[in-house]
């Protein structure tokens, strides 16, 4: 494990096309399992009007938001279709079954 990466939590812990909140310095992040055990973490703040992405639907590498059903792809964070947006993506890995996080990436943003 290197430095600049923070333990966030088992793999286990989030349901398959599921999502777990993790509060950081630089705000919260959503960190999404697809149904096949891919990991993506976004800010979890939609960038139409600010709805919970962690509450929205996951499907295949998509999720949707729960307040006006935007759609964003997981990996990067691009809104789809006709609407325009984009959330922050942030780098996640999973390695023994725990969910890491680039720390280095959200510290620099908290003081942005
Ligand atoms: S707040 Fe997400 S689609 Fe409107």
């Amino acid at each position: 494990m290197g430095d600049g990466l923070i333990d966030v939590g088992a793999l286990a812990d989030i349901p398959p096309q599921g999502a777990r909140v993790v509060k950081t310095a630089a705000g919260c992040v959503a960190v999404f399992r697809t149904a096949d055990d891919r990991v993506f973490a976004l800010d979890d703040r939609c960038p139409h009007k600010g709805g919970p992405l962690s509450e929205g639907i996951v499907h295949g590498t998509r999720v949707t938001c729960p307040l006006h059903n935007w759609v964003f792809d997981l990996a990067t964070g691009e809104a789809q279709g006709a609407d325009e947006g984009r959330v922050a993506t942030h780098a996640v890995t999973v390695a023994g079954g725990r969910i890491l996080i680039d720390a280095a990436l959200l510290a620099r943003r908290a003081v942005a």
